[in-house]
């Protein structure tokens, strides 16, 4: 790999073991990939808190926060001392739990105080508390063509192909490499061809909601898996919560990194823009059969009308899905066998404090939560056995992760589901 006088200098120790042991890692992950070069970042997504009790344990028996930091995030055979400030500009993603909600998550005193310390480091380090699995929602909104090192497929998804912004699905390896270094190996959708479309979607019917956006990004993603399909057929332009949910879809049942929608993202004003003049490996109808089918396929893990947990906020939401869950929920309760948590960044959750919102939402019996969701936590109400979700991301990987029933359908559904604790 060739590597310039100042990326040598790092490697070589000029800015201390850590940065040495960052620069190790990239040049190692960098090889392995095939990438000839390291390309300079000033956008990072990452993870750095411990909070599970496997880290906490770790700390406790190996050395500290120091030693958290050398294994899990630099992947250092010795411990290195924690960087003093991170290089570049770097947001914190989704965590372990709500540190605001420790009993409801079955999280003990114990580990939220080791927790906050962790977060204290971090914060000290100069990483944004953003503490979400959609930055772009809350200030962190990277430019078009800017060099990124994102984790979180949801994310990753959203910046290459509603921004045209260039990044791969990191780790919590490499991006905590990037962040002490400005770099990240040159590779995949970091350079122009492998974003090009392969792969052809023909809409037949409207997709307009938010509901139509979730199934049709799941039933691509099961179909192309990890290859960039373009879309076209389009009737109205889908806004940031329907291209969150669809992305969030297809790269759940697919691994899909990028896509493409006819005029409408950035790379693809026109069908020949997307796929670079090549011709496209295969092209598909999306129709009525195929939506239905996609529909009773998510819905597969629903048996019993009886609801016992509903959860919106995959992706997290955002403040205008807020607002709508808030007028839905208006002047009703949820049902007192049901619980309703919706899942938000802190700083959509304060907006919403402002606008009156928590205060209906609470006042109803719901919950407003933040920092993390159910399926990243591991956590949902005791004695939950059936969920409902607006979300197919969701949908997809409750039941797998807890062994929980699941119901798909849209919000307003699932507010009526929170509110009658039924599954109609
Ligand atoms: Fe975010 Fe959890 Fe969904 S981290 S994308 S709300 S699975």
């Amino acid at each position: 790999m060739r590597l310039s006088d100042e990326e040598k200098a790092m490697r070589d120790g000029r800015d201390g073991p850590t940065v040495a042991a960052a620069m190790d890692l990239l040049i190692r992950y960098g090889q392995a990939l095939g990438a000839q070069e390291l390309v300079p970042t000033r956008n990072v997504c990452g993870t750095v808190t411990a909070s599970t009790p496997f880290m906490r344990d770790f700390a406790a028996t190996k050395g500290g926060l120091d030693a958290v930091f050398s294994e899990f995030n630099l992947d250092s055979a010795t411990v290195v001392p924690l960087p003093e400030r991170v290089r570049v500009f770097t947001s914190h993603l989704q965590l372990g739990f709500d540190p605001h909600h420790p009993a409801d998550m079955g999280v003990s005193e114990q580990i939220v105080q080791f927790y906050a310390r962790s977060e204290a480091m971090a914060a000290r380090m100069g990483v944004q508390m953003m503490n979400t699995c959609t930055p772009y929602q809350v200030g962190n909104l990277p430019a078009r063509g800017e060099h990124c090192a994102w984790m979180e497929s949801s994310a990753v998804i959203y910046i290459n192909s509603v921004l045209g912004a260039r990044t791969n699905a990191e780790g919590r390896e490499s991006t905590s490499a990037a962040m002490l270094t400005g770099r990240i190996p040159n590779w995949g959708y970091h350079l122009d061809a492998p974003r090009r479309a392969t792969h052809g979607v023909e809409l037949t019917i409207p997709v307009e909601t938010v509901e139509d956006w979730g199934l049709l990004g799941y039933w691509m993603g099961d179909w192309v898996q990890d290859r960039v399909p373009v879309v076209w057929g389009l009737g109205e332009v889908p806004n940031l919560p329907r291209l969150k949910h669809f992305g969030a879809a297809a790269s759940s049942s697919g691994g899909v990194e990028m896509y493409h929608l006819v005029g409408v993202t950035p790379e693809a004003a026109t069908l020949e823009m997307a796929t670079g003049g090549r011709a496209l490996g295969e092209v598909r109808r999306y129709g009525r059969l195929e939506r239905e089918a996609t529909f009773e396929k998510i819905n597969a893990h629903g048996q019993d009308r009886g609801v016992d947990y509903v959860m919106l906020g995959c992706p997290h939401y955002s403040i205008e899905q807020i607002w709508e869950a808030a007028q839905l929920l208006e002047g009703r309760r949820v049902h007192a066998n049901t619980a309703l948590w919706i899942w938000t960044p802190r700083a959509i959750k304060s907006l919403a404090d402002r606008n009156g919102y928590t205060r209906i939402i609470e006042e109803a019996g719901g919950r407003i939560m933040t920092d993390s969701c159910s399926a990243m936590s591991r956590a949902v109400p005791p004695g939950t056995r059936v969920v409902a979700l607006d979300s197919a991301k969701q949908a997809h990987y409750l039941p797998a992760i807890l062994g929980v029933q699941a119901w798909f359908g849209t919000t307003e559904q699932c507010i009526d589901a929170a509110c009658t604790g039924r599954w109609m």
